[in-house]
């Protein structure tokens, strides 16, 4: 193994500027020649490590400990080792012991954040604001690459429609133009200009595909959808993200229209190291190799080897399949040796890409570790994200800023006082209740009267992590008494609800959307006694706020917002920070609505709310309105922004060329503030139908009161193309409308023609 290292030392390995690529591939091929079939097997299999695991735990224990696997090379990554001195302890088992001393790729769920957790990617989307969720990303990387790890499972990209799937927490909301701008900041973010800069760690674009369309809202449930939908809205991310150089992809758990996401050849070989002739690997999910059986694709657990090997997935993620089977399925030709090559290939390329082979442990240094682990700067961007992803949805009568003196303000809630549930779902290597609470963010303001009264416990029983289900309290409410005589005396009641911090995640699907256990009633007794109440929602989805939002003044939408959250709401309570944000998921006004997006296509019975369609022969509910009750793109701020009409260059635009649609936008308040000025394009007829708008331009702008400022969009060919009814993605002529305005129902519309 030494005289293979120092062969290999010979040549710097640097990042994917073609020379150094070429000289990648010659070590690759080098160390593949060198390798036996079961070395190579070892490649691709990946062991969880020790602790935290995120998935179903194997019964067997550490396996990659039993029969000596890690020092016969028969593992190429490991799950779930964190910190620098136990990656060390792996790393050394495989490179010192093992024939030829391969190192492992150590992979980790960096969804929002390491030690020091940022708000989670459902909420740090809602800030728009791309360059700061790139850092969040960088800085998560940074920290999580000083403890050892050099591969996250993030981002997840996965397009989500319908706020009963738990993972809608994870992604970036229903939209695929921002979703796919958002997936290439954080591979960004993550993956730096180079791969092999220590501070930098491989991303990995997942599910693929379709995981966010699971039917109901249940997580792991069958999705059935079309290829204009997959096309058109699933893949567009996964795209960005492969044209931003993720690493590697993370297959779904999900079929998808009858063929279990990890065998999918069509999605795996021939859109993605095909069509996107992606050189990475392709990891499956935790145990789905086996998973195919229970979805009754595969006979057995050699079936499903071949069946996940055919169908392009590289590295067998917990299920130890390909450990087992490949051997024998090479041996009888269901598997081929190409395939295999194939996908060691792409698996050391990586290894090589992150300079593992130049030195194993460049990710294991304590020293580091200690002084890069809640660094200031790390705090100060999380602080800093989280204020940006805070989005105001009501504020009547400007009850928001609260005054900074002579107030007296009650505190109420299950979540004022909780420091662990704003750390949200996979926040694995956070310790628990080291989130700033909301209640210690608001002492900081000295200048008030602050109480605080729980009201009510949101939790019968903290649930210990990954595996168990939450206990929502459902049969105490004897506190509401206190939070009520509590805001009895109060200016203003500030309260804090909504879900506990593993409500939602993986797993954690939802039926009902409301506020869970005794919220609803503690919210409706204060009111009953102060009706000046600032209602900050904490939530790792959309919640239904009908209620609060027909009664209360004030409302904003805190998420989950990491170790800085109760600061964050602090600061924006006071107008400290003008909340910018805006939402990246509609709002159901019932569960029923679900899944609701606003880039749905038109039926052949339209109508809108409120329109007298004249019988009830139309596409609607008898008892709800078709709208959100907050839509897609919508967020207040402190202060107020006008929109000019739009002027646009031309209203034909011919193939080839370009339009200019601008917009003149005031802060007409008295404020400084920011506001994401969006641009909506519709295609009103085309060889297979398209939604009634869609996103296709942002800008966030930060605007002194009084200002105006111009933004410019270009409308070019590209920007109308789709895939077609012919299975191409391509612009068809016709007649299109243009809207830009501050959310996804802007009325502001002028239209074109592209010739
Ligand atoms: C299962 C999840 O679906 C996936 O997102 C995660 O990366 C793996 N477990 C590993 O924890």
């Amino acid at each position: 193994m030494k005289k293979l290292l120092a062969a290999l030392l010979f040549v710097g390995i640097g990042g994917l500027h073609a020379q150094e690529n070429i000289e990648i591939e010659k070590k690759v091929t080098a160390l593949l020649n060198q390798m036996t079939l079961e070395e190579k097997i070892g490649q691709m299999n990946q062991y969880n490590g020790f602790w935290n695991v995120t998935g179903p735990s194997p019964k067997s224990g550490n396996a990659a400990f039993k029969y000596n696997n890690l020092a016969s090379g028969r593992v190429g990554s490991m799950l779930n080792i964190r910190g620098a001195k136990e990656v060390r302890k792996v790393q050394e088992i495989a490179v010192e012991e093992s024939r030829l001393g391969i190192p492992l790729i150590i992979g980790f769920d960096l969804i929002h954040g390491y030690k020091t957790v940022s708000p989670i990617p459902l909420a740090e989307t809602a800030s728009w604001d791309l360059a700061a969720i790139e850092r969040s990303a960088a800085l998560g990387a940074r920290e999580a690459a000083a403890a050892g790890i050099n591969w996250t499972f993030a981002p997840m990209v996965d397009i989500t429609r319908d706020a009963r799937w738990g993972r809608v927490m994870e992604g970036a909301g229903e939209d695929p133009y921002l979703g796919s701008l958002v997936a290439a900041a954080r591979v960004r973010g993550f993956q730096g200009d180079d791969l092999s800069d220590p501070f930098t760690i491989a991303a990995c674009a997942k599910h693929f595909a379709a995981y966010g369309f699971a039917e109901a809202g249940r997580d792991y449930n069958t999705v059935d959808i079309g290829l204009n939908t997959l096309h058109n809205i699933v893949l567009p991310p996964f795209k960005a993200a492969a044209d931003a150089g993720v690493r590697t992809f993370m297959n779904s758990f999900n079929d998808l229209n009858g063929i279990p996401a990890t065998a999918d050849r069509y999605l795996q070989r021939d859109i993605l190291k095909g069509n996107w002739q992606f050189d990475g690997f392709v990891v499956s999910d935790w145990g789905s190799l086996r998973e195919m059986i229970d979805h009754g694709y595969a006979k057995d657990r050699k079936h499903a080897g071949e069946l996940a090997l055919n169908g392009g997935s590289d590295m067998d993620m917990e299920s130890y399949i390909y450990l087992e089977y490949i051997q024998s399925l090479l041996a009888e030709g269901k598997v081929t040796q190409e395939q295999i090559d194939d996908a060691v290939r792409r698996i050391l390329r990586v290894k090589f890409e992150l300079g593992l082979f130049d030195d194993p442990y460049r990710y294991c240094d304590e020293s580091r570790e200690k002084s890069v682990t809640g660094s200031k700067e790390i705090i100060d961007a999380a602080l800093d994200m989280a204020k940006k992803s805070i989005v105001l949805l009501k504020n009547d009568n400007q009850i928001l800023p609260l005054k900074k003196q002579g107030q007296k303000i009650a505190l109420i809630g299950p979540l004022a006082d909780d420091k662990n549930s704003p750390l949200g779902n996979w926040r694995i290597a956070a310790d628990n209740g080291t989130a700033i609470s909301v209640l210690e963010g608001m002492q900081a303001y000295k200048g008030n009267t602050l109480v605080h009264e729980q009201g009510v416990r949101l939790v019968d029983k903290i649930p210990a992590g990954f595996h168990e289900e939450v206990a929502i309290n459902n049969t105490d409410n004897s506190g509401i008494a206190a939070a009520v005589a509590a805001a009895q005396n109060a200016d203003i009641v500030v309260m804090a609800l909504g879900e506990y911090g593993f409500q939602s995640g993986e797993g954690r699907s939802r039926a009902h959307l409301d506020l869970p256990g005794f919220q609803q009633e503690l919210l409706e007794a204060v009111y009953a006694v102060n009706k000046n109440i600032v209602l900050v929602v904490m939530s790792g989805r959309p919640l239904i706020l009908n209620w609060a939002d027909a009664h209360l003044p004030a409302i904003v939408e805190a998420w989950q917002l990491g170790t800085q959250a109760g600061n964050a709401i602090a600061q924006v309570l006071y107008g400290d920070y003008n909340p910018s944000g805006k939402l990246p998921m509609s709002f159901p006004r019932a569960v029923g609505q679900l899944p609701l997006y606003y880039n749905h296509k038109s039926t052949g019975r339209p109508g809108a709310d409120g329109e007298d369609a004249g019988s009830v022969f139309w596409s609607h509910y008898g008892d709800e309105k078709n709208s959100p009750l907050y839509p897609f793109g919508y967020g207040l701020s402190y202060t107020q922004f006008t929109y000019s009409d739009i002027r646009l260059s031309s209203n034909s635009l011919k193939k080839g060329g370009q339009l200019i649609a601008e917009v003149d936008v005031t802060n007409s308040g008295s404020l400084t503030g920011k506001e994401v000025v969006q641009l909506y394009l519709k295609d009103h007829y085309a060889s297979a139908t398209r939604p009634v708008r869609e996103l296709k331009g942002f800008e966030l702008i930060e605007l002194k009161a009084g200002e105006t400022q111009t933004v410019r969009f270009t409308i070019d060919e590209q920007l109308l193309a789709f895939y077609n009814a012919a299975g191409q993605w391509t612009a068809e002529a016709g007649d299109f409308s243009l809207f830009i305005g501050t959310d996804a129902t802007t009325k502001r519309q002028v239209n074109f023609v592209l010739e």
